[in-house]
């Protein structure tokens, strides 16, 4: 890895679900404008960059992720003056700009899908993939979609099938046409010429099918036809090898642009393919987001996913993102956020580019919803085995006036009931909040060389609840030690360091500099302690 400081590679990039984190002209929806007025917040809170979901126009049958034009902002979030003074003011705070690409698919809606619908033989017919049945009733391969149901639609006026991995308004596009691939590059270039970062690639490994439509062997359990098969030859294919050097080589030709992408139905292994100096700068895995509350499970992911990145490329990690019930969800039953530090703990000082989901800092749950109030259509179609995902997307809670202050007006899903308490305005009040560790935390890695560049040690067989590590630069040595559990634990500077003098970097009951005598210490329950020597 280069020794050039680079946004992506040591900052904290921050996601943005925008039609939950400020509604400026009370729709109920947010907007971009909102965002502007929210960004000395964000300066505040010490990001690098924000990664927005798709802001391009769309009919929202999946929120965004289905793109009707992928050259222009939603009326409900702004528009193209709005976004540039949004990058603009985002930039003048050191603030970078990545934006969500959605091109496995487009939205039913988008011109490209509506001129190819209508006849075999129109210019747009081949940017999808349209089959003939294989007879009466009978689709082209044995292909499920994801949120539900067979992967083929039919339209009888055509007498063919178009494939679609989500839902029905969701159609594939076809990447073997080059005219597809043309027309995404600029896309690409579009957005670069207006200063935008980086990019955040939805499901880019999908882009291309097995080029003879295979069927999928059925070979598994699982509750979903989908989860029944192995996916041989609907994702995964090798032609997304040469496609990402192009991109890459295309984002190279500007200053430190990045690209990350999302891996589906990838494990680790598989996922390190893609990253790399001539494909993604980086690349997502769940290892660490599906963790129990369990300190050596996270170690372990960590391990694993850290060792796949040395030498040439730098790992990343996230939490929470749009996609899964937050964190706050998954580890805490109550209003208590003692856990929830020793997680931001972890995840600032790991050794990576920490990725935020709005509302995490001030430890927001996710909603609960009848089923008369889901709109997510994994929850409609699931309902009630998987209830969608609507739960972490709910407005984001900035104080306790109505709607959380994020809007006048009905909001497209509810607030959570705890806004009252749990807000922005509250927490940054509060020095002991969750919020002010958040801030606290990011300001040490910021100023600490080990901990935003670093290379990272664990020491073995410390303790079944105590999760402890070690950054280290040439400059200086940071040591981690994290109590994971709600009772008291011995803890023991590991024999490699006891010879180095320590001293406490933070600490919940020392002073900051004040030395560390014996190399027996008591943890406290959930105790999160920072060591520096230099
Ligand atoms: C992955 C996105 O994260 C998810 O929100 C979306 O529904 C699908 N891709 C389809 O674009």
């Amino acid at each position: 890895m280069t020794d050039k400081k680079l946004w992506w590679q040591h900052g904290i990039i921050y996601q943005i679900y925008p039609r939950s984190f400020m509604d400026s002209n009370n729709d109920g929806i947010g907007d971009l404008e909102g965002v502007l007025q929210k960004l000395d917040y964000l300066a505040d809170l010490g990001i690098d960059a924000i990664w927005f979901s798709p802001i391009y126009p769309s009919p929202d049958v999946d929120f965004g992720y289905d793109v009707a034009d992928y050259c222009d902002i939603d009326k409900k979030f702004g528009d193209l003056d709005i976004f540039d003074r949004l990058i603009k003011e985002a930039h003048q705070r050191d603030i970078h700009i990545i934006l969500d690409l959605v091109l496995n698919h487009t939205s039913d809606l988008h011109p490209w899908f509506k001129e190819s619908k209508k006849s075999k033989d129109n210019p747009y017919h081949d940017w999808y993939i349209w089959r003939d049945p294989l007879a009466e009733g009978v689709p082209p391969n044995n292909w499920r979609s994801v949120f539900g149901g067979p992967g083929w639609e039919y339209v009888p006026e055509l007498d063919q099938y178009y494939y679609h991995m989500f839902c029905k308004e969701q159609p594939d596009l076809n990447w073997r046409n080059p005219k597809v691939r043309e027309s995404m590059l600029n896309v690409f270039k579009f957005w670069l010429e207006r200063g935008v970062d980086g990019f955040r690639l939805d499901v880019f490994n999908m882009y291309f099918k097995h080029e003879n439509l295979l069927d999928n062997p059925v070979n598994r359990r699982g509750l979903r036809a989908f989860d029944r098969q192995t996916h041989l030859y609907d994702v995964s294919q090798p032609e997304m090898i040469p496609l990402l050097a192009e991109i890459r080589s295309l984002l190279d030709s500007y200053n430190e642009r990045y690209v990350v992408g999302e891996t589906f139905l990838a494990d680790a292994q598989h996922a390190i393919q893609y990253i790399g100096p001539d494909r993604l700068h980086a690349g997502f895995d769940y290892g660490y987001a599906h963790c129990k509350w369990d300190s050596n499970q996270f170690a372990d992911e960590i391990r694993k996913w850290d060792a796949l990145h040395v030498p040439t490329a730098w790992p990343n990690y996230f939490l929470n993102n749009h996609d899964t019930p937050r964190s706050a969800t998954r580890y805490v039953k109550n209003e208590e956020d003692a856990r929830l530090k020793v997680l931001a703990a972890l995840h600032l000082t790991v050794r990576g580019t920490p990725f935020l989901y709005y509302g995490e800092e001030i430890g927001m749950r996710d909603i609960k919803l009848k089923r008369s109030q889901i709109l997510d259509p994994v929850g409609k179609r699931y309902w009630p085995f998987n209830k969608g995902r609507d739960g972490c997307r709910s407005p984001m809670q900035w104080d306790q006036q109505v709607n959380a202050g994020f809007s006048q007006s009905t909001t497209w899903l509810p607030i959570h009931p705890n806004y009252m308490q749990r807000n922005v305005k509250n927490q940054s009040e509060n020095p002991d909040s969750l919020l002010n560790f958040y801030k606290t935390l990011i300001r040490l890695r910021r100023s600490h060389p080990a901990l935003y560049k670093g290379s990272i040690h664990f020491s073995e067989g410390i303790s079944e609840k105590v999760l402890n590590f070690v950054r280290l630069t040439s400059e200086e040595q940071v040591m981690i030690i994290l109590n994971f559990d709600s009772k008291s634990h011995d803890f023991e500077i590991p024999g490699e360091y006891r010879s180095t003098s320590w001293e406490v970097l933070y600490s919940q009951h020392q002073c900051s500099g004040e030395k560390i005598t014996n190399p027996k210490f008591s943890l406290a329950p959930y105790e999160i302690l920072l060591l520096i020597t230099k």
